[in-house]
């Protein structure tokens, strides 16, 4: 048993609505805080003179002035890949668009390429640099999503390195099945790819437990609302739930996000107003990426909008590389809280406590009794200071399951 503290202020995160807008007085913040922590479990959050009193364990003071929070929840990400896509990016600021590159031969299927050469072993090293990358900017616990091996055997052998990565990295990993990302140049037509996947690869995918969920881009020169509809139905009825990349160019896929009971419903850039009602009515978290639009040039999804029709709005970063290479969880969240006119409580809420209950994982993203010992502490006396300097601040301490696994200066 051990208390850590005093921190200048502790956000617990815990009790928020899972939905709708939020204001800064909801976060209840608690002063000269402390926090007790045993086998790798919160047993008690409170003020850190209260705990102290009689209290049997070690105790950890911490100098200085801090602001501790749960840590950073990420879901949605591709981080196992292999190869740079910078020459996309020099032709997209050079006025070329995403689907362009795409239908020229780069974009998704340039990373396919790239990632179908890499071994297992390149993959792994690559996929553990990038969370030691993650870590260090606050993220506890990150989804990641298989997508550019696009064959059964390739999109196994990256749902078995995220999964080794799972196994030997600190940060918790959720892994999602993506075969459905862009029909690969094997197949002609999107039956016949979609028909293989769920006859020979999500029954593996499930056998193995390698992923729980599955993900679909419903998007012009990927999959149709039709197509996905059918998709996901097969994959709900083999026991997977399911996301969906929607709404980033043209719409559709957040509709049928709401229609067959997706978790989530990603991106959301060009959603309609007729759309956000519908999610607003639904229990589709309304997941965004400023990263994408910071990556692509083109406007945030409309955050304000959903959150005051009352969606649950989660961000996160799409670290990819193609669209989002930058993967800063953190900036992205601050800048768009900006640009959106967002509360810190809800920017906030949507990287902690709203991400962990989109990835159905409730012993998280919050600090109360009993959730997983995950938090993090920024060098400053006052929690606005964190999103004031837009990520230029990072935690100077990380902790996993009760370990400092991070600390500035490492
Ligand atoms: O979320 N939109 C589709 N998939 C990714 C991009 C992947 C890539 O370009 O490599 C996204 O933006
Ligand atoms: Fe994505």
């Amino acid at each position: 048993m051990k208390l850590i503290g005093p921190f200048s202020q502790i956000l617990p995160l815990v009790g928020l609505p899972d939905k709708g807008p939020l204001s800064d007085t909801d976060l209840n913040a608690i002063y000269d805080g402390g926090i007790i922590i045993d086998n790798g479990r919160i047993v008690s959050v409170g003020a850190f003179n209260e705990l102290k009193k009689g209290f049997a364990g070690d105790v950890e003071e911490v100098e200085g002035v801090s602001v501790l929070i749960p840590g950073f929840v990420d879901t949605h990400t591709h981080i196992c890949f292999a190869g740079s896509r910078a020459g996309d990016y020099a032709k997209r600021v050079a006025g070329k668009s995403y689907l362009e590159i795409a239908k020229e031969g780069g974009g998704i299927l340039d990373t396919v390429k790239k990632t179908r050469a890499a071994s297992e072993e390149d993959l792994f090293v690559h996929t553990m640099a990038v969370c030691d990358q993650l870590l260090a900017l606050g993220v506890t616990t990150c989804e990641v999503k298989s997508g550019y091996g696009l064959t059964v055997d390739e999109e196994l052998k990256m749902l078995r390195v995220i999964k080794m990565v799972n196994e030997e990295h600190s940060v918790d990993i959720v892994a999602s099945c993506l075969a459905a990302h862009i029909i690969p140049p094997e197949y002609s037509d999107a039956k016949s790819y979609l028909s293989d996947v769920e006859n020979n690869l999500l029954p593996v995918v499930k056998d193995e437990s390698l992923a729980s969920r599955v993900d679909i881009f419903v998007e012009e020169g990927a999959f149709s609302v039709e197509e996905a509809r059918s998709y996901l139905l097969t994959a709900k009825n083999l026991g997977f739930s399911f996301v969906i990349h929607a709404d980033q160019f043209t719409s559709g896929g957040s509709a049928l996000a709401c229609e067959v009971g997706a978790k989530s419903a990603d991106h959301l850039e060009v959603i309609t107003d007729e759309d956000i009602k519908k999610l607003a009515e639904s229990d589709v978290v309304a997941t965004v990426l400023p990263g994408a639009s910071l990556g692509l040039g083109i406007g945030f999804a409309p955050a304000r909008k959903l959150l005051d029709a009352g969606c649950s709005v989660v961000v996160a970063s799409d670290y990819n590389p193609g669209s989002a290479p930058m993967g800063n969880l953190l900036m992205q969240a601050a800048v768009m809280g900006a640009q959106q006119k967002l509360s810190t409580a809800e920017t906030l809420a949507a990287i902690t406590c709203r991400a962990a209950k989109a990835l159905d994982l409730p012993n998280r993203g919050e600090l109360r009794e009993g959730n997983i010992a995950d938090f993090i502490s920024f060098p400053c006396a006052d929690y606005q200071q964190i999103f004031y300097y837009q990520g230029q601040m990072l935690p100077n301490r990380v902790w996993k399951k009760g370990e400092v696994v991070w600390y500035e200066g490492i």
